[in-house]
Protein backbone atom coordinates (compact mmCIF):
# COMPACT_ATOMS: atom_id res chain seq x y z
CA UNK A 1 0.00 0.00 0.00
CA UNK A 2 1.21 3.39 -0.78
CA UNK A 3 2.01 6.46 1.72
CA UNK A 4 0.08 9.37 2.15
CA UNK A 5 3.14 11.21 0.90
CA UNK A 6 3.31 9.23 -1.93
CA UNK A 7 0.07 9.58 -3.48
CA UNK A 8 0.72 13.35 -2.99
CA UNK A 9 4.23 13.02 -5.00
CA UNK A 10 2.52 11.28 -7.40
CA UNK A 11 -0.39 13.58 -8.21
CA UNK A 12 2.19 16.40 -8.43
CA UNK A 13 3.91 14.12 -10.71
CA UNK A 14 0.52 13.69 -13.29
CA UNK A 15 0.81 16.55 -15.63
CA UNK A 16 -2.63 15.33 -17.59
CA UNK A 17 -5.82 17.19 -16.27
CA UNK A 18 -8.07 14.51 -16.03
CA UNK A 19 -6.20 11.97 -14.32
CA UNK A 20 -4.16 14.26 -12.07
CA UNK A 21 -8.70 14.96 -10.82
CA UNK A 22 -8.93 10.95 -10.78
CA UNK A 23 -5.95 10.32 -8.24
CA UNK A 24 -6.73 13.25 -6.23
CA UNK A 25 -10.26 11.92 -5.53
CA UNK A 26 -9.29 8.20 -5.51
CA UNK A 27 -6.56 9.03 -3.21
CA UNK A 28 -8.75 11.53 -0.84
CA UNK A 29 -11.42 8.45 -0.23
CA UNK A 30 -9.00 5.75 0.48
CA UNK A 31 -7.34 7.44 3.03
CA UNK A 32 -10.73 8.78 4.72
CA UNK A 33 -11.87 5.09 4.33
CA UNK A 34 -9.01 3.70 5.78
CA UNK A 35 -8.89 6.82 8.78
CA UNK A 36 -12.17 5.34 9.38
CA UNK A 37 -12.17 1.65 9.03
CA UNK A 38 -8.32 0.07 9.21
CA UNK A 39 -5.62 3.48 9.51
CA UNK A 40 -3.26 1.12 7.47
CA UNK A 41 -1.80 4.10 5.47
CA UNK A 42 1.20 5.19 6.39
CA UNK A 43 2.64 9.10 6.24
CA UNK A 44 5.61 7.76 4.41
CA UNK A 45 8.70 10.02 3.18
CA UNK A 46 8.21 10.25 -0.52
CA UNK A 47 10.54 12.76 -2.70
CA UNK A 48 8.77 15.40 -3.48
CA UNK A 49 9.01 17.69 -6.94
CA UNK A 50 10.18 21.12 -6.82
CA UNK A 51 7.10 22.26 -9.04
CA UNK A 52 4.27 19.77 -10.22
CA UNK A 53 4.21 18.84 -13.90
CA UNK A 54 1.91 20.93 -15.81
CA UNK A 55 -0.25 19.96 -18.51
CA UNK A 56 0.59 20.98 -22.35
CA UNK A 57 -2.89 23.89 -21.70
CA UNK A 58 -3.22 26.33 -20.55
CA UNK A 59 -0.53 28.19 -21.82
CA UNK A 60 1.26 30.13 -19.19
CA UNK A 61 1.64 33.84 -19.34
CA UNK A 62 3.25 36.69 -16.73
CA UNK A 63 0.38 38.50 -15.16
CA UNK A 64 0.74 41.71 -16.80
CA UNK A 65 0.41 39.75 -20.54
CA UNK A 66 -3.03 38.15 -19.60
CA UNK A 67 -5.35 39.59 -22.20
CA UNK A 68 -8.38 42.30 -21.13
CA UNK A 69 -11.85 41.14 -21.09
CA UNK A 70 -14.83 43.60 -20.35
CA UNK A 71 -16.41 41.79 -16.89
CA UNK A 72 -19.85 41.50 -17.96
CA UNK A 73 -19.66 40.55 -21.39
CA UNK A 74 -19.97 36.74 -22.54
CA UNK A 75 -16.12 36.18 -22.98
CA UNK A 76 -15.22 38.51 -19.96
CA UNK A 77 -17.45 35.63 -18.00
CA UNK A 78 -15.99 32.72 -19.90
CA UNK A 79 -12.33 34.44 -18.95
CA UNK A 80 -13.10 34.70 -15.21
CA UNK A 81 -14.49 31.24 -14.84
CA UNK A 82 -11.41 30.37 -16.52
CA UNK A 83 -9.37 32.16 -14.07
CA UNK A 84 -10.81 30.69 -10.91
CA UNK A 85 -10.68 26.93 -12.59
CA UNK A 86 -7.06 27.93 -12.75
CA UNK A 87 -6.50 29.07 -9.39
CA UNK A 88 -8.14 25.84 -7.92
CA UNK A 89 -6.45 23.63 -10.44
CA UNK A 90 -3.73 24.66 -8.82
CA UNK A 91 -4.55 24.60 -5.40
CA UNK A 92 -5.40 20.88 -5.77
CA UNK A 93 -1.36 20.75 -6.16
CA UNK A 94 -0.60 23.28 -3.63
CA UNK A 95 -2.76 21.15 -1.13
CA UNK A 96 -0.90 17.93 -1.84
CA UNK A 97 2.16 19.63 -2.07
CA UNK A 98 1.94 20.41 1.49
CA UNK A 99 1.18 16.50 2.44
CA UNK A 100 4.11 15.62 0.30
CA UNK A 101 6.68 18.25 1.04
CA UNK A 102 5.74 18.73 4.80
CA UNK A 103 4.08 15.36 5.56
CA UNK A 104 7.38 14.22 7.22
CA UNK A 105 7.55 16.46 9.98
CA UNK A 106 5.42 14.44 12.33
CA UNK A 107 2.41 16.39 12.65
CA UNK A 108 -1.17 15.18 14.96
CA UNK A 109 -2.87 13.00 12.26
CA UNK A 110 -5.71 15.75 11.54
CA UNK A 111 -2.96 18.12 9.64
CA UNK A 112 -3.06 15.26 7.18
CA UNK A 113 -7.11 14.72 7.26
CA UNK A 114 -7.66 18.87 7.09
CA UNK A 115 -4.76 19.07 3.68
CA UNK A 116 -6.47 15.72 2.11
CA UNK A 117 -9.86 17.30 2.94
CA UNK A 118 -8.84 20.53 1.44
CA UNK A 119 -7.57 18.78 -1.47
CA UNK A 120 -10.88 16.98 -2.12
CA UNK A 121 -12.95 20.03 -1.90
CA UNK A 122 -10.63 21.89 -4.23
CA UNK A 123 -10.94 19.22 -7.14
CA UNK A 124 -14.75 19.04 -6.97
CA UNK A 125 -14.55 23.30 -7.68
CA UNK A 126 -12.01 22.34 -10.34
CA UNK A 127 -14.83 20.29 -11.34
CA UNK A 128 -17.59 22.80 -10.83
CA UNK A 129 -16.13 25.46 -12.87
CA UNK A 130 -15.07 22.82 -15.68
CA UNK A 131 -18.74 22.26 -16.12
CA UNK A 132 -19.59 25.76 -16.39
CA UNK A 133 -17.17 26.41 -19.26
CA UNK A 134 -18.82 23.56 -21.19
CA UNK A 135 -22.04 24.42 -20.62
CA UNK A 136 -20.94 28.13 -22.45
CA UNK A 137 -18.80 26.10 -25.08
CA UNK A 138 -15.35 26.93 -23.69
CA UNK A 139 -12.82 24.53 -21.69
CA UNK A 140 -10.19 24.40 -19.32
CA UNK A 141 -7.08 24.92 -20.97
CA UNK A 142 -9.36 27.22 -24.04
CA UNK A 143 -7.28 30.35 -22.94
CA UNK A 144 -4.35 31.27 -21.45
CA UNK A 145 -3.56 31.81 -16.95
CA UNK A 146 -0.72 32.85 -15.22
CA UNK A 147 1.26 30.95 -13.24
CA UNK A 148 2.01 33.68 -10.21
CA UNK A 149 0.51 31.41 -7.71
CA UNK A 150 3.07 28.71 -8.09
CA UNK A 151 5.99 32.09 -7.89
CA UNK A 152 4.77 32.80 -3.98
CA UNK A 153 4.49 28.93 -3.19
CA UNK A 154 7.91 28.04 -4.48
CA UNK A 155 9.67 30.37 -2.55
CA UNK A 156 8.66 29.17 0.52
CA UNK A 157 9.26 25.22 -0.44
CA UNK A 158 11.80 25.00 2.35
CA UNK A 159 9.36 26.77 4.89
CA UNK A 160 6.08 25.51 5.99
CA UNK A 161 5.34 28.20 8.52
CA UNK A 162 6.19 30.69 5.23
CA UNK A 163 3.94 28.92 3.20
CA UNK A 164 0.95 28.58 5.79
CA UNK A 165 1.64 32.52 5.66
CA UNK A 166 1.44 32.83 1.80
CA UNK A 167 -0.96 30.43 0.22
CA UNK A 168 -3.66 29.87 2.63
CA UNK A 169 -3.71 32.30 5.09
CA UNK A 170 -3.10 35.37 2.52
CA UNK A 171 -4.00 34.13 -1.18
CA UNK A 172 -6.94 31.51 0.21
CA UNK A 173 -8.17 34.31 2.26
CA UNK A 174 -7.51 37.11 -1.02
CA UNK A 175 -11.18 34.52 -2.12
CA UNK A 176 -12.81 35.54 0.64
CA UNK A 177 -12.47 39.11 -0.17
CA UNK A 178 -13.12 38.79 -4.09
CA UNK A 179 -15.90 35.78 -4.35
CA UNK A 180 -19.14 37.88 -3.47
CA UNK A 181 -18.41 40.17 -5.52
CA UNK A 182 -18.07 37.88 -8.46
CA UNK A 183 -21.12 36.01 -7.11
CA UNK A 184 -22.92 39.22 -7.66
CA UNK A 185 -21.59 39.82 -11.22
CA UNK A 186 -23.87 36.20 -12.02
CA UNK A 187 -26.72 36.76 -9.57
CA UNK A 188 -27.13 40.18 -11.54
CA UNK A 189 -28.04 38.36 -14.93
CA UNK A 190 -29.82 35.62 -13.18
CA UNK A 191 -27.12 32.51 -13.65
CA UNK A 192 -28.31 30.12 -10.99
CA UNK A 193 -25.64 27.43 -11.89
CA UNK A 194 -22.94 29.53 -12.05
CA UNK A 195 -24.28 30.88 -8.44
CA UNK A 196 -25.00 28.05 -6.75
CA UNK A 197 -21.84 26.37 -7.46
CA UNK A 198 -19.84 29.49 -6.36
CA UNK A 199 -21.44 29.66 -3.16
CA UNK A 200 -20.35 26.03 -2.59
CA UNK A 201 -16.97 27.10 -3.51
CA UNK A 202 -17.02 30.39 -1.07
CA UNK A 203 -18.48 28.33 1.96
CA UNK A 204 -16.11 25.79 1.50
CA UNK A 205 -13.03 27.81 1.01
CA UNK A 206 -13.60 29.22 4.27
CA UNK A 207 -12.36 25.92 6.15
CA UNK A 208 -9.01 25.84 4.05
CA UNK A 209 -7.71 29.59 5.68
CA UNK A 210 -8.82 28.14 9.17
CA UNK A 211 -6.45 24.91 8.40
CA UNK A 212 -4.04 27.87 7.38
CA UNK A 213 -4.50 29.27 11.16
CA UNK A 214 -4.67 26.35 12.67
CA UNK A 215 -1.42 24.52 11.82
CA UNK A 216 0.35 28.01 11.51
CA UNK A 217 -0.78 28.74 15.09
CA UNK A 218 0.32 25.06 16.16
CA UNK A 219 3.27 25.21 14.63
CA UNK A 220 4.33 28.55 16.17
CA UNK A 221 3.55 27.12 19.66
CA UNK A 222 5.25 24.24 19.17
CA UNK A 223 8.21 26.50 18.27
CA UNK A 224 7.63 28.95 20.79
CA UNK A 225 7.17 31.84 18.46
CA UNK A 226 4.81 34.69 18.93
CA UNK A 227 1.90 34.32 16.27
CA UNK A 228 1.56 37.65 14.81
CA UNK A 229 4.80 38.92 14.41
CA UNK A 230 5.93 36.10 12.96
CA UNK A 231 2.84 35.88 10.78
CA UNK A 232 3.96 40.04 9.74
CA UNK A 233 7.91 38.84 9.56
CA UNK A 234 7.37 35.63 6.85
CA UNK A 235 4.18 37.73 4.71
CA UNK A 236 6.80 40.83 4.57
CA UNK A 237 9.82 37.84 3.86
CA UNK A 238 7.78 35.87 0.64
CA UNK A 239 4.64 38.09 -0.34
CA UNK A 240 6.61 41.35 -1.28
CA UNK A 241 3.39 43.35 -1.39
CA UNK A 242 1.25 44.85 0.67
CA UNK A 243 -2.33 43.20 1.44
CA UNK A 244 -5.32 45.62 -0.36
CA UNK A 245 -8.24 46.41 1.42
CA UNK A 246 -11.12 45.81 1.51
CA UNK A 247 -11.21 42.51 3.89
CA UNK A 248 -14.18 40.19 4.12
CA UNK A 249 -13.73 40.53 7.79
CA UNK A 250 -16.36 38.55 8.90
CA UNK A 251 -15.35 35.19 6.97
CA UNK A 252 -11.87 36.11 7.95
CA UNK A 253 -12.70 35.42 11.30
CA UNK A 254 -14.91 32.90 10.71
CA UNK A 255 -11.43 31.31 9.61
CA UNK A 256 -9.30 32.38 12.83
CA UNK A 257 -7.53 35.32 11.14
CA UNK A 258 -7.75 37.98 13.44
CA UNK A 259 -8.14 42.03 11.92
CA UNK A 260 -4.60 42.63 13.54
CA UNK A 261 -3.09 39.99 11.38
CA UNK A 262 -3.57 41.37 8.19
CA UNK A 263 -4.32 44.89 8.84
CA UNK A 264 -0.65 46.37 9.44
CA UNK A 265 0.58 44.43 6.15
CA UNK A 266 -1.74 46.95 3.99
CA UNK A 267 1.43 49.35 4.74
CA UNK A 268 5.05 49.30 3.84
CA UNK A 269 7.20 47.81 7.13
CA UNK A 270 7.68 51.67 9.22
FE1 LIG B 1 -11.27 26.06 -4.04
FE1 LIG C 1 -9.03 26.51 -1.18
Amino acid sequence: MKSLTHMAANILKTANVQTKIKLSKEYSDMWFDDRKNYNRISIGNAACPDIPSKPNKPELLPPRSMPKRKIGTESGKIALIHSVAHIEFNAIDLHWDIIARFGHMKFPISFYDDWVSAARDETKHFELLSRLLIDRESYYGALPAHDSMWDAAKITNNDILGRLAVVPMVLEARGLDVTPNMIKLFERSGEKKAVEYLNIIYSEEVSHVSYGSKWFNFLCGRNNLDPKLTFHKLVRKYFHTTLKPPFNEEKRADSGLPPDFYWPLTENEP
